[in-house]
């Protein structure tokens, strides 16, 4: 079988897991990277691939047959719409775009010329996702009635190095509260009204490095979030999932789910119901859900490649990550308002 035939735009500290992936992955063969630093020039040379500081080269003159947009936030959308005009599918990183009229743009291109944009919500490919989500959709929390999400560690002072990072709309509403976002949207359904507040009293950025968020969702549900990339905590996806070993495990949870028949821990996956007798005299009944971990990036590309050879249509694509952007944009406008 013909292996098929991508490009990773950005090879920075994301693109390069995409690259790791595609070379694990024996159905996916990496061509190029497109990417001016000298950096991704001198990995190009090493994994012995063609390199190219512009993308339209790169694209002209490999013609991949998809192509992984890694590059940072303000370039996702201008990259992501030279593959679709090329009608090149592509798996453009979190968020969409900068903002949701940006991400419209991307959402309108496709849809003209009919090219499928997966984006790279990654969480929803993970099993503890689909395990979390069959469990919700058998009804057995019943009425799901409140959740509680926290995303707070401190990302090493060094990641602020690279200037995009620093740059307005850069901060951890837009690159990760995106993702808790994304994945509660999937899991209970549309958000229909935020409140919110910011503090950047950390780090001292122009950008949030901390905020609270109330989410009232169309099922009746109300959540909050809290996040912050510069307090120490064991509660975050990214420490507590265990899909990527560039972060230090801790085993806790990061998401607290409870309806009015039980309740599941996220990504421990402790379901908490009552047996016979319910209310708060009785003791909760507790199992844990067994789940095979599975690299979701892996899972991630093998759905990208069968996106690419028409086999499956995008099970995020720019219209329904627009979705989770114009939540980010709401509570982005409200938390400006409240200070
Ligand atoms: N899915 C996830 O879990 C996840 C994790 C991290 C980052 N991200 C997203 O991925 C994107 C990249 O983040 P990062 O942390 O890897 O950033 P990074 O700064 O480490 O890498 C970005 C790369 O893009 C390159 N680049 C800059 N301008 C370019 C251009 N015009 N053409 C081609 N390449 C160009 C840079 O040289 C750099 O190598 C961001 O949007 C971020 O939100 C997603």
């Amino acid at each position: 079988m013909n292996r098929i035939r991508l490009a990773v735009i950005g090879a920075g500290a994301i693109g390069r897991k995409h690259i790791d992936v595609i070379q694990q992955t024996p159905e996916a063969e990496l061509v190029a990277l497109a990417d001016p630093s000298p950096q991704a020039q001198t990995l190009a040379a090493s994994l012995g691939v063609a390199w190219y500081a512009d993308i339209n080269d790169m694209l002209d003159r490999t013609n991949p047959q998809g192509v992984i947009n890694a590059t940072p936030n303000t370039l996702h959308v201008p990259c992501a719409i030279a593959c679709v005009e090329r009608g090149i599918p592509v798996l453009v990183e979190k968020p969409v775009a900068e903002s949701p009229e940006r991400a419209q743009e991307l959402v309108d291109a496709a849809a003209l010329r009919g090219v499928p944009v997966l984006v790279g919500h990654h969480r929803r490919h993970n099993a503890l996702t689909a395990a979390a989500k069959t469990l919700i959709d058998s009804g057995e929390l019943g009425n799901i009635v409140a959740v509680s999400a926290h995303w707070i560690l401190q990302k090493p002072d060094d990641y602020f190095d690279v200037a995009w990072r620093r740059e307005p709309g850069a901060g951890p509403l837009l690159v990760n509260l995106v993702h808790d976002i994304d994945l509660l949207r999937y899991l209970l359904g549309e958000i229909e009204e935020v409140q919110a507040m910011t503090s950047n009293a950390g780090r001292g950025f122009a950008n949030e490095d901390s905020a609270v968020v109330n989410l009232r969702f169309a099922c009746g549900a109300l959540g909050s979030a809290v996040l912050s990339d510069c307090g120490v905590s064991p509660w975050s996806w990214e420490m507590n999932s265990a899909e990527n070993e560039i972060y230090a495990h801790t085993p806790e949870n990061c998401y607290l789910i409870s309806g009015s028949k039980g309740a599941l821990a996220i990504p421990q996956m402790r379901w908490w119901r009552y047996g016979e007798q319910r209310g708060w005299h009785a003791p909760l009944l507790q199992e844990t859900l067994a789940v095979e971990p599975i690299d979701p990036f892996i899972l991630q590309l093998r759905h990208f490649l069968q996106v690419i050879v028409g086999e499956a249509e995008p099970i995020i694509d720019a219209a329904d990550a627009l979705r989770s952007l114009e939540v980010i944009d709401a509570i982005r406008q409200i938390s400006q308002k409240a200070a």
